[in-house]
């Protein structure tokens, strides 16, 4: 048993409350067993059994649950700086991709890297991850595209579920893009996806999800349909990259199917929102996606009034958002998207755990929760996500054990 002592501010995140309402207690305590929270409150009110407890002085800093970065391409081979600069200097993303670049020049680049090399590469991204306070990360495929090569990302994250200590919850996006061997029979593709691959990645356990990108030059809305369901059949939870680029109707199929979360949605329709929101899909934001693509961030009041949890994650890929700093995006979701930090705070916690299954275990520090929680050298999260640092993170346990 460990007892964690002179916190100044720790955040409980009570799961079940409003997007803003995070439960903060200053001058508090928490006491954990077993990889699970025992009890966390005042200080003053530390039940006397739990008074022995081995003490860790938290020194006046601050405590939340750890980070869940609920959206990522963690494993991919190669990086596009080319394109980044050819973008800034006026080539569109669409444009990028069109021409053959974009997510396949990255798709190459998977295909041609090998099992370790991929694994060794996302080893050191979920190790500087963990150092910035997160501790479970979603991490999708898409950059195969073929049989052999989505199941090579898929077994690296398994692989990674051995190795590392961060939790890997794996998505399958074989449905990113129709292939260019694909281009024109893309109903080949289609049925390769639903007929083989969805199939077996369900039997093998490979994956939790099932994403598709629904957008021009990707999916259309019936082709996700029949994707989606296919999945639904098997097993597999949902989710949707949907209404990232214009607006094609991805979130309102994601909220007729029941999927767990829609993401980007930046284009997203007032009556589908009203429809996440009533069928309790978590609207995934990803500001630094917004920022890189410079593209409008997700109109956050409007989604929190509409009665929709918003959750916030990094998006970390190659292309539209090469950075796995999830304090980064928090602190842009504060400042474009106008969510307040206790509001962000649980949107990279409570509401991220949600969005990949995880609700009922990650996310919050309140008792029987799973004891994953980072340090903040500040003394609060206002001033945390308002002085942005290059990290201000001190220290971070997963499970109970202290990881950084
Ligand atoms: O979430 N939207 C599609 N997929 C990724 C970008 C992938 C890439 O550019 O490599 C995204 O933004
Ligand atoms: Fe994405």
């Amino acid at each position: 048993m460990k007892r964690l002592t002179r916190i100044k501010t720790l955040y409980r995140v009570p799961p079940e409350s409003g997007q803003g309402e995070v439960d903060a207690v200053s001058d508090a305590a928490m006491v954990w067993q077993d990889g699970k929270v025992l009890w966390s409150g005042p200080e003053s009110e530390l039940p006397h059994e739990f008074s022995t407890a081995e003490a860790i002085d938290a020194g006046g800093d601050c405590v939340i649950p750890g980070l869940i970065d609920c959206h990522t391409h963690l494993c991919f081979g190669g990086w596009r700086g080319d394109e980044f600069a050819a973008r800034l200097e006026g080539a569109s993303y669409q444009d990028i991709q069109a021409a053959g670049g974009g997510i396949n020049s990255t798709v190459q680049a998977t295909r041609s890297a090998d099992i370790d090399e991929l694994t060794d590469k996302a080893t050191a991204a979920l190790a500087d991850m963990a150092r910035l306070g997160v501790t479970t990360v979603e991490a999708k495929s898409g950059y195969g595209l073929n049989r052999e090569d989505e199941i090579k990302q898929l077994e690296v994250y398994r692989r990674l579920n051995d190795t590392q200590v961060l939790e890997v919850v794996p998505t399958f996006l074989g449905a990113h893009l129709v292939p260019v061997e694909y281009r024109d029979r893309r109903a080949d593709y289609i049925a390769l996806l639903c007929n083989d691959l969805i199939p077996e990645i369900a039997e093998r356990n490979l994956a939790h999800f099932c994403d598709v990108f629904i957008e021009d030059n990707a999916f259309t809305l019936e082709e996700g349909r029949r994707i989606l369901e296919t999945a639904k059949a098997h097993g597999l939870g949902l989710k949707v990259h949907a209404d990232q680029l214009s607006a094609g109707g991805g979130a309102g199929l994601a909220a007729e199917l029941g999927a767990v979360s829609a993401e980007h949605l930046e284009y997203a329709s007032e009556a589908d929102m009203a429809a996440m929101a009533e069928a309790g899909t978590v609207a995934v934001s990803l500001p630094i996606a917004s920022m890189y693509l410079r593209e409008p961030y997700l109109p956050a009041r409007k989604w929190i009034a509409a009665g929709a949890r918003v959750a916030v994650a990094t998006d970390f890929n190659p292309g539209s958002a090469p950075s796995y700093h999830l304090p980064l995006a928090m602190t842009l979701a504060c400042l474009n998207q106008h969510m307040s930090p206790a509001e962000v705070l649980r949107g990279a916690t409570s509401h991220a755990a949600r969005a990949i299954g995880l609700e009922n275990t990650h996310g919050s520090l309140l008792p029987g929760y799973q004891a994953d929680f980072a340090m903040i050298d500040a003394p609060d999260i206002n001033q945390w996500l308002y002085h942005f640092r290059p990290n201000a993170c001190l220290t971070t346990f997963k499970r109970g054990s202290r990881i950084t």
